[in-house]
């Protein structure tokens, strides 16, 4: 057995990629050859594409897949769009179809972009006693963040965007000498980073050199670092979908009636019960995070922000709401998403370029929209299969397929299975067990 562990070395990004590869199957594995075509067996034949998705990241040595499912039939504003995720969990995408395809007969989704405002921080220590003085000094300089940066906002105030506002914040209460130039921005449709990160670190230096050639009694400031923040509470996109209640007929024996007064409680539920209000969220990341993946667009920063905003009363809370009102039920998400339809991948990663294609082409603003729509959908029917038939009856039955392929079925074995499992929760015993028992009869 090979020992994985203490194999330092260094300059390992110098190597090139087939020395990585070699250097990591000769420490890390046995059977060479196995993992050696492994790693090759995602390797995409065409060499111009592989050395796009080689640079992409550093010590690049194979490519991992998601699987790439679409859910039709979301109508959102009364355009019908075909949805790209990526995702590996087996229900997520078979359970926003499923949602799509009952609120296209139900009004389908409204959704709106409620404002689109970006934040970024140059924080900074300035030791000086009074306060006051610096935010005096601050205001004199204030046009010089705008005008200082025009170089760098040139194109983007071309488009429409720019540098919103320009603010000095005053944070001493939580750290000593602890201030914040705090810039707000449009990115248009970029997702921005680059841009406000750029533009940021420029602020700092003008602030510096001011400070420095002031009459300021403390005429230095120590910059600590400068960064956008993913927090974008500002960037929030509402969608919600209403019907009346005798329209909604649950798929199980409990009346429209029930089934609406049931689903308002899980989300009441949702709304004050921590441990639940994170499966919930969970949930509505699962459709959330699955577009962003497949448009391009960073996951990682729309899931920090998306708690965090779930948070911003003190409590973890859900981030979609219910209410029944004149027979009707409504159901909402308010979520900030910060997206970006140019820049990044978008325009590199041929996959990405497919899914903005299959949408459309769509701007920031209405992928915000399409995305919110999706994580709405998957909260509906992650709450009505719970509030009706329980999970697991939908899960399992993407996971048959799973378990099925791990077990080496057939094509027909599959066929049989399925029809097996057909009216059965199928659970990966029970799914041995039949497996064994059609196999030992034929
Ligand atoms: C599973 O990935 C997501 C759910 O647990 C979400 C929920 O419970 O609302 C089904």
């Amino acid at each position: 057995m090979t020992n994985n562990k203490n194999k330092k070395i260094s300059g390992f990004s110098k190597l090139d990629k087939k020395e990585k590869i070699d250097w990591v199957i000769r420490n890390y594995f046995d059977h060479t050859k196995d993992s050696l075509a492994t790693l090759k067996k995602y390797w995409n034949n065409d060499d111009k594409l592989q050395n796009i998705h080689d640079e992409f990241i550093e010590n690049a040595i194979s490519n991992f897949y998601l699987p790439y499912g679409i859910a039709p039939n979301f109508k959102i504003n009364n355009n019908i769009y075909c949805v790209p995720m990526a995702i590996e969990e087996s229900s997520v995408v078979a359970a926003a179809a499923k949602s799509a395809r009952f609120w296209i007969d139900r009004g389908g989704f409204k959704a709106t972009v409620v404002t689109k405002k970006k934040l970024g921080h140059v924080h900074f220590l300035w030791k000086g006693i009074h306060t006051e003085e610096l935010q005096n000094f601050f205001h004199h300089i204030k046009t010089k963040f705008f005008t200082q940066t025009e170089g760098l906002t040139d194109n983007m105030r071309k488009r429409g965007g720019g540098i919103i506002d320009v603010q000095l914040i005053d944070k001493t209460s939580d750290i000593d000498n602890y201030y914040q130039i705090e810039a707000s921005f449009d990115t248009c449709d970029a997702m921005g980073a680059n841009f406000i990160n750029t533009v940021l670190e420029k602020m700092a230096k003008i602030l510096e050199e001011e400070i420095f050639h002031s009459t300021l009694s403390h005429p230095n400031v120590e910059i600590i670092m400068c960064i956008l923040s993913n927090y974008t509470p500002e960037c929030l996109v509402r969608c919600e979908v209403n019907a009346p209640i005798k329209s909604m007929v649950s798929g199980t024996d409990i009346s429209p009636q029930i089934f609406a007064e049931k689903f308002l409680r899980a989300i009441e539920i949702a709304e004050t019960q921590v441990y639940r209000a994170v499966t919930h969220n969970k949930g509505i990341m699962n459709g959330i995070d699955s577009v962003i993946v497949a448009t391009g667009n960073d996951y990682r920063a729309v899931e920090a922000c998306a708690h965090a905003y779930a948070g911003r009363s003190g409590q973890y809370r859900s981030l979609t709401h219910a209410e029944i009102s004149n027979g009707e039920l409504s159901f909402w998400i308010e979520i900030p998403i910060a997206l970006g339809t140019v820049g990044g991948i978008t325009k590199l990663h041929p996959m990405v370029k497919f899914s903005h294609h299959l949408l459309g082409n769509p701007n920031a603003e209405d992928l915000m929209k399409i995305t919110a729509a999706v994580g709405l959908a998957q909260n509906f029917s992650a709450l009505r299969s719970l509030t009706t038939t329980g999970i697991q009856k939908g899960h399992m039955k993407m996971h048959l397929l799973n378990v099925l392929n791990q077990l080496e079925a057939t094509k027909e074995e599959k066929i049989k299975m399925i029809e097996h499992f057909k009216n059965d929760v199928a659970h990966h015993n029970k799914i041995v067990q039949a497996l064994n028992d059609l196999r030992k009869k034929s």
